[in-house]
């Protein structure tokens, strides 16, 4: 099965952006984490970002097409995209497991609301890149129950 990792916009800044908050590692390292997990557990992961939501929109469209599951971290567009929040919903069945490396609800007050979490089969925030592969074990474990 092939997993879309879609990331969205300034976490291609990761690594020197607000490094308290968001850790070290870079996007590139969270990628090729992303692949290690997927390899080991027989998923193929295709990995992107953008900085434009309608660019992460066409995505969402092309993963309902052609693949299993999404890993999303919408970054800021999850607190305000309604455009991605339909994209999800138009992609129905296929699930969206939401990431974010920080504790959202930690954190200001226009963080805690997610357009994307109503719409997801779950969500992981506050354990840095670890939320990726977290994310990665829950799709796996749904396919092998649906026994794709
Ligand atoms: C984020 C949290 C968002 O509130 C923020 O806008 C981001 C990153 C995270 O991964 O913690 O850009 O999604």
């Amino acid at each position: 099965s092939t997993v879309f990792v879609l990331n969205g916009p300034n976490l291609n800044m990761l690594g020197r952006r607000e490094p308290s908050i968001y850790g070290v590692a870079t996007l590139e390292d969270i990628a090729e984490d992303c692949r290690k997990a997927g390899a080991s557990l027989g998923l193929t992961i295709d990995f992107r970002q953008s900085n434009h939501e309608g660019e992460l929109v066409g995505w969402i469209q092309e993963a309902a097409e052609g693949a299993s599951g999404i890993v999303l971290n919408a970054a800021a567009y999850t607190h305000t995209s309604i455009a991605i929040h339909d994209a999800i919903r138009a992609a129905a069945p296929l699930p969206v497991v939401e990431v974010h490396l920080s504790n959202i609800h930690a954190r200001e007050p226009f963080r805690h609301v997610s357009k994307v979490a109503p719409h997801a089969v779950g969500m992981i925030c506050g354990f840095g890149p670890l939320g990726y592969r977290l994310a990665l074990q829950a799709l796996a474990a749904r396919f092998a129950a649906d026994g794709e």
